[in-house]
């Protein structure tokens, strides 16, 4: 047992403590804010909306070691923007002008950076190797765009001595695409100083809110689309906002979703092992920010606190209700005599083995996924530790109470395991190991199985129509070739398919390579994708110019905008009522 314990240890807080964000000092960002603010005439903006370029300009290339990584994430960053978020270009190129502040505590921009280029938003990168400090990555916009106050350059560095960590299997890979995907999120104005510069881009008005502080510290954000969403995943009609972090002081707090609510949300404070989503939730701020649109995409799916109601949403772990998101018994690491094992359970959305813990982030513990026993990373697989337990380590692995476990070896059997499932058309969860099938479609049942061959069999999840709903995953992650969002890849130019494994010379229509773009879609040559319709938009007659949104939408200003789901409920029941009378 002394070495699962132990490796329990040593993966596991290593990578808890390392917060990904920290922005330099905001007190020249504020200021210029502050001075353009008046002179801002948004009615001259142009009304048309292009997809956005982004363009990362190195200071000084990275290390050897993990340059050749670097530019991939890269580009698959710039690609998958691209392919998701129009922008009101400005006219012409990009050009630093020489009122532009050049020091920014973690870079200055040197002269021969200070040009003109041919994209929206720019970002300069910076690159460090310190053990000492306990972010991976940071960035902030730093100039914006002078009547609409979008950020048009940013900074960005990177700390390499954790970015190396990230190198290797297909899943840690993904985790280096996601850390530059949430802080290039924030230089495109995903930070509290920017939220009273947000506007409506359809009249071009700044919004008339007020962020609202909560007594704990956490705020609410009330901008409209993030307001909107929120009230239809949990299920309460009149929230005040999107809620901020509160926790780990500037930088951290008020500028990500906070982690007890939105949980494996991309944009709340820290990396954490297993499977991050990028959720509508971030779409709607971007949109909310006035500074883009979004394409037609689908997104991948949040299944932690859905439809828990105002309680949930208000109280988190403090209500007299016990929420399954939270755990009660967290792991105390002071404690010599706590045993980590005890405290052990599949994640929240199964994605891999977790402990009870509070990871720094959040109010109330959760099961945590080890690094180690996160079932999605295939170099997980050590024969050693799981020979005889039937592990199965890849995108295709879930976490599963009890386990297959080998009556004739010996073998560790810590009472959770990693299988590989499948889900069909009506969402049916098989899980399958060693070749047979399980049939787990229904809540908490018992498989029967070998009595002869195994010493235990399985409990299936409460909520297998749920997870496989939920489902995102797309095979090997792209191979290191894309970022998966819904079980979509969106490649790098040159690839296309599920996986990114084909390569495509001309446009990508999705997972298709074609020849010409199809009919409601729209040749882009930055990205090579066809791009869709604005978001939720049946038919479109441009990538920025709906003509019928679908169904729970409604259309404004040629985009489509979330309908409050409760007013659907409540039309219905009216509509019911007529035809009982
Ligand atoms: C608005 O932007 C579009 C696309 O970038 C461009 O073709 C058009 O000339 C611009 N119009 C004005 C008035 O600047
Ligand atoms: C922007 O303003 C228009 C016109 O008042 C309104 O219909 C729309 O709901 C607003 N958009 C958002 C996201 O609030
Ligand atoms: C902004 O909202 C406040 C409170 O709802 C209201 O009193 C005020 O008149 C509004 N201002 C504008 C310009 O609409």
């Amino acid at each position: 047992m002394n070495q699962i314990i132990l490796f329990l240890f040593t993966v596991c807080f290593a990578a808890s403590d390392i917060w990904n964000i920290r922005l330099p000092s905001q007190t020249k960002l504020l200021q210029k804010l502050r001075e353009n603010r008046n002179d801002r005439k948004l009615e001259d903006v142009n009304n048309s909306w292009e997809t956005i370029r982004i363009h990362f300009e190195f200071l000084e290339p990275p290390p050897s070691d993990i340059l050749q990584q670097t530019n991939t994430v890269l580009d698959i960053v710039k690609t998958f923007f691209g392919r998701h978020l129009l922008v009101k270009r400005q006219t012409g190129n990009l050009l630093w002008k020489s009122s532009y502040e050049t020091d920014w505590g973690l870079l200055t921009i040197p002269v021969s950076l200070q040009k003109s280029y041919d994209a929206d938003l720019v970002f300069f990168v910076t690159q460090e190797n310190n053990e000492q400090v306990e972010y991976i990555a940071r960035a902030a916009p730093v100039i914006f765009d002078e009547t609409t106050g979008r950020p048009i350059f940013g900074i960005m560095q990177m700390n390499n001595y954790y970015m190396k960590e990230f190198q290797g299997t297909d899943a840690k890979f993904e985790a280096a695409v996601l850390i530059v995907l949430h802080e290039s999120i924030h230089g495109l104005g995903f930070t509290d100083n920017l939220y009273s510069n947000y506007y409506n881009s359809t009249t071009n008005e700044k919004y008339n809110f007020t962020v609202y502080q909560r007594v704990n510290q956490q705020i609410d954000l009330p901008t409209p689309r993030l307001t909107q969403l929120a009230e239809n995943h949990f299920g309460c009609s009149k929230l005040l906002g999107g809620t901020m972090e509160d926790q780990k002081g500037g930088g951290t707090a008020g500028s990500h979703l906070e982690r007890s609510i939105f949980y494996n949300e991309l944009m709340t404070g820290a990396m954490m092992t297993g499977n991050s989503l990028f959720t509508e939730f971030t779409f709607a701020l971007l949109e909310d920010s006035g500074f883009y649109r979004v394409t037609k995409h689908v997104a991948d799916v949040q299944l932690w606190g859905k439809d828990k109601g105002c309680d949930f949403y208000k109280n988190q772990c403090y209500s007299n209700l016990q929420y399954k998101e939270f755990c009660t018994d967290p792991y105390n690491e002071n404690d010599e005599s706590d045993d980590p094992l005890k405290h052990l359970s599949c994640s929240y959305t199964h994605t891999g083995i977790g402990v009870c813990l509070n990871d720094g982030l959040v109010e109330c513990p959760y099961y945590y996924v080890i690094p180690d026993l996160d079932c999605r990373d295939a170099d997980n697989y050590d024969e050693t530790l799981f020979s005889g337990t039937n592990f199965h380590f890849g995108y295709d692995s879930m976490c599963l109470q009890g386990g297959f476990v080998s009556k004739t070896r010996a073998v560790y059997d810590i009472g959770y395991s990693c299988y590989k499932y499948s889900c069909d058309e009506n969402y049916r969860l098989t899980i399958i190991v060693d070749g047979v099938e399980y049939d787990c479609s229904v809540g908490g049942s018992s498989p029967s199985y070998d009595t002869n061959k195994y010493k235990s069999g399985i409990i299936c999840p409460d909520n297998p129509k749920d997870l496989c709903q939920s489902v995102s995953e797309c095979p090997n992650q792209c191979n290191k070739k894309g970022y998966c969002l819904g079980g979509l890849c969106t490649c790098i130019a040159g690839y296309a398919g599920r996986a990114c494994e084909k390569t495509c010379n001309t446009y990508r229509n999705g997972i298709e390579c074609v020849e010409t773009c199809p009919t409601n879609t729209f040749a882009d040559d930055f990205t090579k994708y066809c791009i869709g319709c604005p978001a939720n938009c049946d038919t479109c007659s441009a990538k920025d110019v709906c003509t019928l949104c679908e169904d729970s939408y409604q259309l404004v200003g040629g985009f489509c905008q979330p309908l409050p789901t409760y007013s659907l409920i409540l039309v219905t029941s009216i509509i019911a009522l007529f035809l009982a009378i």
